[in-house]
């Protein structure tokens, strides 16, 4: 068992020896620890993947997070390794007595959605470089990327529960902090707002794969990928942790002809609005700034700043200023909406984007699909 595993762990393994690469390990237990957590949320700390927070420790914690949508928006997978207490996020999760565990959720075109979750003792962290590499012991879960990021893939072997299969992602667009584009010189944050939340946008778009067997039915489909990170320092220890970080957010990606685009538009605790954006064509970044763009909700329940109850908002406008190409003007329709709950004000679509730059100079309207979602805390 488990020996797509171990091909690919070993084929990293080679190549950064051979180059003789910086290589960190974490093991991260899942029972959290009691005291001071260390939280590094600058460049020079760690690597662009690497956890930031450790140990866990009940109110600091990570997650790792990777979605892949097909071209028309109608079939889609996203998930996310956890390095956190579920007390400290929002309900609605599933219940483990463990602090490390995944989450998936599958949107199919007929309309039907699938949740599958496991939970571990240990997840261990390998961080070559740039990229990080993840085994939540003894669930057959894990997740393995490159030094430079360039290819991630993610690895389910878990016959016991009749789930096998991989997701592939082969990067187009180069990685990003909050503020700046990977190739900034100089110390740079990942931090987006004004408290302790940190963002790695390891790969912002990436031809990508889906390949899993379900108890015998096969989901396969190709289309747009996505990786990034997220680490929280939180104000408390609690049920409500991660709103001590942030007030709101509207994020999402998509990708529209040969362009990228990335939004994160949150609101800090104390009211402020922070966007982060980015824009790349061809694989080359054209913005990666924490200005000239803007996220707002249209349609019905357009309320921005997003409030705790607000309603799911018909569809969402972007305009994003980039230097030397113009005015970018983007409508985000919904396809699905694949989690949606008013308790808690979490929604979760996938949709399709349509827009261009204004000026037209590049021609026509453009269209392709959006994963994205709204929180308010
Ligand atoms: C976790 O560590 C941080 C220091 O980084 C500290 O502020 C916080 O109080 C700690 N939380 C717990 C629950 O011990
Ligand atoms: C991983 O799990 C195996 C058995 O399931 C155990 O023997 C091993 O000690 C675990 N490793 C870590 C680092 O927890
Ligand atoms: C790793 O990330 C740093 C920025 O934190 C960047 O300067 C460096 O070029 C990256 N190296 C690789 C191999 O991706
Ligand atoms: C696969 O089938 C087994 C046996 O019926 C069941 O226990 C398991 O939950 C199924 N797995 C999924 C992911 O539905
Ligand atoms: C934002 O747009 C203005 C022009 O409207 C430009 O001067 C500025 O350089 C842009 N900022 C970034 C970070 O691209
Ligand atoms: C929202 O909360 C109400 C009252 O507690 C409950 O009846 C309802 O089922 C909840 N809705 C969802 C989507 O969980
Ligand atoms: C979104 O819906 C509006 C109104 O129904 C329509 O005009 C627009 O073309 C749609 N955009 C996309 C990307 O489907």
């Amino acid at each position: 068992m488990r020996f797509l595993w171990s091909v690919l762990f070993s084929q990293i393994l080679a190549v950064v020896i051979a180059q003789r690469s910086p290589i960190s390990l974490d093991i991260i237990s899942g029972a959290p620890a009691s005291g001071q957590s260390k939280v590094h949320l600058t460049s020079s700390a760690t690597g662009f993947d690497a956890p930031k927070a450790l140990p866990i420790n009940g109110s600091s914690f990570d997650w790792y997070y990777f979605d892949i949508i097909s071209e028309d928006s109608r079939s889609s997978i996203f998930l996310a390794f956890f390095l956190a207490p579920i007390s400290s996020l929002w309900d609605n999760l599933p219940v483990f007595p463990t602090a490390v565990w995944t989450d998936a959720f599958i949107s199919l075109p007929d309309g039907s959605a699938l949740n599958l979750d496991a939970g571990g003792n240990d997840l261990i962290v390998m961080t070559t470089v740039n990229g990080s590499s993840g085994t939540l012991n003894g669930t057959g879960w894990g997740w393995a990327g490159v030094p430079d990021m360039s290819f991630y893939e993610v690895i389910i072997d878990s016959p016991e529960t009749g789930v096998q299969g991989t997701l592939t992602f082969k990067s187009t667009a180069p990685a990003h902090f909050p503020c700046a584009p990977i190739t900034a010189s100089g110390e740079q944050s990942f931090m987006l707002g004004s408290a302790p939340f940190g963002w790695a946008n390891a790969v912002p778009d990436a031809n990508a794969n889906v390949d899993i067997v379900i108890n015998g039915t096969e989901v396969k489909f190709s289309g747009a990928g996505y990786h990034d990170k997220a680490s929280i320092l939180a104000g408390n220890w609690g049920p409500t942790a991660v709103d001590t970080v942030a007030k709101s957010w509207l994020w999402g990606h998509a990708r529209f002809g040969s362009y990228t685009i990335v939004w994160y538009d949150l609101i800090s605790p104390d009211g402020s609005e922070h966007v982060s954006s980015y824009i790349s064509r061809k694989g080359k970044v054209l913005a990666a700034s924490c200005s000239n763009m803007t996220v707002r909700p249209t349609g019905a329940n357009s309320v921005f700043p997003p409030v705790f109850g607000s309603g799911p908002p018909g569809g969402f406008h972007i305009s994003a200023y980039v230097e030397g190409e113009g005015q970018l003007e983007l409508d985000v329709n919904h396809t699905t909406l694949i989690l949606g709950d008013s308790n808690i004000t979490m929604y979760r679509w996938s949709g399709m984007v349509r827009g261009g730059f204004k000026d037209d100079r590049h021609g026509i309207t453009l269209d392709g699909p959006a994963m994205y979602e709204l929180f308010a805390f």
